[in-house]
């Protein structure tokens, strides 16, 4: 089945022409973060507008990267939720109008689901598995049974783990968004130089919390006495980055073992962390678990990702109502019951 995907959930317009939930063959995205960037974040009302600037032309962009016209699409998904209500909109009813004038069957798709299953686009990974999303706005361990079958083991109770990564970064005077500066500047510092607090590691839960980890620098860098030089910078960088990296590898690791899960998944943006890669790579080889990352392009916002569940829904024929509406709050677990058909 050959899908055209929209994702438009954040500060990214994003359309791919993916075949068969499988194979990509365009993968588009236009980036906001300029936009965004001298704000310190996103800004709501801008991110829609630019959706709105940005969807016609990239998805004649990536009908033509993929070789293919618009008649040969078969079907159509688009990020139902959650996310930026404006920002969800643009996309939900550009999808519904285009399956509507081209009759042809429309699934909308959650976002984390999306982020998720991007890993099958690359490799063969068996169900089930223990998924951790690390994103901006989620910090999530599931366990996945297959696709539309999740069970949430734990979340975080405050900030995302990549919402503190930028909000740290903020702190040290860097742009928006920190996460990637962050990753790049552990590299050249001294993570011994503080230990901050690893929140929740003590509660033989699965949830994660990210504030008072964040405070924990924020009344670090007020101590200081000078400047904040580049190379305090660098340090505090490796140092938070190390306080986070272990509070999401100790839990996962706990969580695959409680499931007896031999398989961990890393989605979302902050799975592009180099130093986060590395830890999980290397604990997962002591434990002798498999561990698997999409490449980073998939691991950030991109419409690829949402084709992997949209194809197993549509081949399944659960169909998204013409009514379809972008929701912002909107559970995992409830997402495949939104559909016209149960499965
Ligand atoms: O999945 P994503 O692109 O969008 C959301 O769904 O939120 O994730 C964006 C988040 C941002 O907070 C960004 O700072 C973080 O992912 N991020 C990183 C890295 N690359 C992106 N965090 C840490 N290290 C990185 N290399
Ligand atoms: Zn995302």
């Amino acid at each position: 089945m050959l899908l055209l995907t929209i994702e438009s959930s954040c500060d990214e317009t994003a359309v791919a022409v993916v075949r068969d939930g499988r194979e990509i063959l365009s993968n588009l995205i236009v980036s906001q973060i300029d936009i965004h960037a001298r704000f310190g974040g996103v800004v709501p009302e801008l991110a829609s507008r630019q959706h709105l600037q940005a969807i016609c032309p990239l998805v004649d962009a990536s009908l033509e990267e993929a070789g293919v016209s618009l008649e040969q699409i078969e079907g159509i998904a688009v990020t139902r939720g959650p996310g930026l209500i404006g920002a969800l909109l643009v996309g939900v009813s550009y999808a519904k109008a285009l399956a509507f004038s081209l009759k042809i069957p429309l699934v909308g798709v959650h976002h984390i689901e999306g982020h998720i299953l991007a890993i099958h686009l690359e490799q063969e990974v068996a169900f089930p598995y223990l998924a951790l999303a690390v994103s901006g706005g989620h910090t999530h361990l599931f366990r996945v049974d297959g696709i539309g079958d999740y069970a949430l083991l734990g979340r975080t109770i405050d900030d995302a783990a990549g919402e503190a990564f930028d909000k740290v970064a903020k702190m040290l005077g860097l742009s928006y968004p920190g996460g990637p500066i962050i990753d790049r500047l552990a590299t050249k510092g001294d993570a011994s130089c503080v230990r901050f607090p690893r929140p929740m590691l003590k509660k033989p839960n699965f949830d994660f919390s990210f504030s008072g980890m964040k405070t924990s620098v924020l009344t670090y860098i007020e101590s200081l006495s000078g400047e904040l030089t580049e190379q305090r910078v660098a340090d505090i960088s490796a140092a938070f980055q190390e306080a986070a990296i272990d509070v999401l590898l100790q839990k996962t690791m706990r969580a695959a073992q409680d499931q007896n899960l031999s398989r961990i998944v890393v989605a979302g943006g902050v799975a592009c962390n180099s130093g986060l890669r590395r830890e999980f790579q290397s604990a997962g080889a002591s434990k002798q678990l498999d561990v698997y990352f999409p490449s980073p392009l998939l691991c950030s916002d991109n419409a690829a990702m949402l084709a992997v569940a949209a194809d197993h829904y549509l081949q399944r024929g659960a169909r998204s109502a013409a009514d379809l509406n972008a929701v912002s709050n909107w559970p995992l677990v409830e997402a495949a019951s939104h559909f016209s058909l149960s499965l």
